[in-house]
């Protein structure tokens, strides 16, 4: 049977990585391939929800992929963080749910020349200033743009001498505000650019509140399902 939990909602979801332009040919990114946030767009349509993918740099077919059959979704396309901000608040204005998969550029060039820079011969490299990004999902958070908004967000840890990934990821739920972090371990082949996936599902105060691993599918699929539990 099919489970339509979500009907009559609307969800937004972010996924990819974003680019910060240095010059008009030159970004800084990151390796994040999208999967885990397609994977949620699509079982959250699957489950009957209205969804609008912010898609940050996905490959092309995978965005073809996603705007069309059974579970089709909006898709918007972004690069910078400055637009995915923009594009998530547009559409989580009227969204029941925000998950942000995406995985965002804590920092970006302080400016961006309308020309290329030119290596100078004999000059060494030019310093590339950078100021701080928004933290999207902490304002998203803090702000709630409709009330009773759920807010999910995901953390990639790796675990070091000041702390496991769980108690990283505890520390990340109390800072952001947001309702779920599914905390992933990240490093040795697991998360980024993998087929599968293993998180924890942690509430707001940092506490276990599920497990989810297998597909990314299965592990979206266990998010909603967290998901719909804190849904009026
Ligand atoms: O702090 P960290 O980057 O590990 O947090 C990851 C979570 O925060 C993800 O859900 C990511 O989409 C979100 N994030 C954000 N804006 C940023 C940085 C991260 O929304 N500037």
């Amino acid at each position: 049977v099919e489970n339509l939990d979500l009907a009559g909602r609307r969800v937004v979801v972010s996924a990819g990585g974003t680019r910060e332009a240095i010059d008009p040919v030159r970004f800084i990114g990151n390796r994040s391939s999208g999967r885990q946030g397609v994977a949620l767009a699509q079982a959250a349509a699957a489950r009957g929800a209205e969804v609008t993918l912010v898609a940050a740099n996905l490959a092309a077919d995978v965005t073809d992929q996603v705007r069309t059959g059974p579970q089709a979704c909006a898709v918007v396309q972004v690069e910078s963080t400055a637009e995915l901000r923009d594009a998530v608040r547009a559409a989580g204005a009227e969204a029941d749910v925000v998950v942000m998969a995406a995985a965002v550029a804590d920092f970006r060039p302080a400016a961006t020349p309308d020309a290329k820079i030119k290596k100078v011969p004999g000059q060494g490299p030019a310093p590339i200033e950078l100021v701080e990004n928004p933290d999207i999902l902490a304002e998203l958070a803090h702000e709630r743009l409709r009330a009773g908004q759920v807010v999910v967000g995901f953390a990639a840890e790796t675990g070091d001498a000041t702390g496991s990934v769980l108690e990283h990821g505890r520390a990340k739920a109390r800072r952001k505000g947001a309702d779920l972090i599914a905390v992933n371990a990240v490093g040795s082949g697991r998360g980024f650019g993998t087929e599968s996936n293993e998180v924890t599902i942690l509430d707001g105060a940092g506490d276990v509140v599920g497990l989810a691993s297998g597909t990314k599918r299965e592990v979206a699929d266990a998010l909603w399902d967290a998901v719909t539990k804190l849904l009026p």
